[in-house]
């Protein structure tokens, strides 16, 4: 497989992800929209409330039931070992690879928030009792998880003020098809991130350099189900799966995977610890995000591609031109945002146009969290 390895030295990733020394600069840090930072969604929410999930009716009560029976009810509570291993393990954190942690530590937070307030207000402002139970239900582990991860950034004086995020974010606007192509696609590549992680860690305790990681089994099946919702959803109502649709879905899937494979190669250090490197845990996750999508999308992009590799680099790279564009300023720094930004966009066409696989899409709609 041809691989294209590619490493940031740590002025570029530096250039890319700022630095987190003060509660105001994570906050910041948090609030921030960047083409790479979690962003806040709302809906049309009348749209929402016609929504029918009839056609699948034995599927989604069945869901239904494992969400009432929260088995995840007791997890998101720290042990005692939690503290001793945060106390003995974070100050042997380099400087670099700790700006790289609390990055992965505030934007997944964020992300886990934003699905966290798009549900609860959801649930807010329809009455069909079916996407009303289920929003409920995701917005109280959405909580739980945001919640989770606020506490070791409380660990370490960085808590992020979640009623001033709310507050203090701006929001984009999705029409509901785009929310159930962008989470169900957020929520299996969640799920995906820290199913690889675990499993990594499970292998080689001596690089779990944090407790929380050992959280991230259970707490990905949470995410698994949530995705299993949308993809219900999504079924019930074929005409999202087909015709002109299918354009849009091939513009998720690849917004979804680039963004987050130009985030994470912010962060090889924090993979370099785990054991990873950040190319190929990436391309871990894509297989794996891929192989769950054929529950719901006929169409799979080809991550093996030379062209899909040649354009995830050419991505990185001109995410590193930008930021040091904007960092230099003046009438120089604006041309090369520009321009960079223009080459980054080229680079998007030259990805969507790779031809994608096409498949029949199963008659068992349901799957099981098994990687
Ligand atoms: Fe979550
Ligand atoms: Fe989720």
């Amino acid at each position: 497989m041809n691989s294209t390895v590619l490493n940031l030295d740590h002025d570029h990733v530096e250039l890319l992800i700022g630095n987190v020394e003060t509660a105001a600069d994570a906050n910041a840090k948090a609030v921030q929209n960047t083409v790479l930072s979690p962003r806040f969604y709302t809906t049309d929410f009348a749209a929402m409330d016609r929504l029918n999930v009839e056609p699948v009716r034995a599927e989604w009560d069945i869901m239904m039931q494992e969400y009432e029976g929260d088995n995840n009810h007791d997890h998101f509570q720290r042990d005692a070992q939690f503290a001793e291993e945060v106390k003995t393990l974070m100050p042997q954190l380099s400087p670099e690879m700790r700006q790289e942690f609390l990055d992965f530590l505030i934007s997944s937070l964020t992300s886990e928030f934003s699905g966290c307030i798009l549900y609860n207000e959801i649930r807010k402002n329809i009455d069909n009792p079916d996407i009303k139970k289920l929003m409920t239900y995701m917005a109280r582990d959405e909580s739980r998880h945001a919640g989770f991860i606020n506490q070791s950034l409380k660990d370490f004086d960085l808590g992020i003020d979640l009623g001033q995020l709310k507050r203090q974010k701006d929001y984009t606007f999705f029409k509901p098809k785009y929310i159930f192509y962008a989470t169900y696609l957020s929520e299996k590549i969640g799920y995906a991130r820290y199913i690889t992680i675990f499993r990594q860690l499970e292998k080689h305790p001596d690089k779990r350099f944090h407790p929380i990681f050992r959280w991230f089994e259970r707490w990905c099946n949470d995410e698994f189900r949530h995705g299993e919702s949308f993809a219900l959803i999504m079924r019930a109502n074929p005409h999202l799966l087909r015709g002109g649709n299918l354009l849009w879905i091939r513009f998720f899937i690849l917004a979804v995977y680039a963004t987050m494979y130009v985030r994470d190669h912010t962060r090889p250090l924090l993979h370099e610890a785990m054991g990873f490197e950040s190319t190929d845990y990436d391309y871990k996750v894509f297989r794996i995000t891929s192989d769950i999508c054929r529950q719901v999308f006929p169409i799979e992009v080809d991550i093996d591609h030379p062209t899909f590799r040649a354009c995830m680099t050419r991505l990185v790279e001109l995410s590193v031109a930008n930021a040091a564009a904007k960092q230099r300023g003046g009438l120089i720094g604006l041309i090369g945002r520009a321009v960079t930004a223009t080459q980054a966009v080229f680079t998007f066409g030259r990805l969507y146009l790779v031809p994608v696989k096409k498949q029949a899409l199963p008659d068992d709609i349901r799957m099981q969290p098994v990687w």
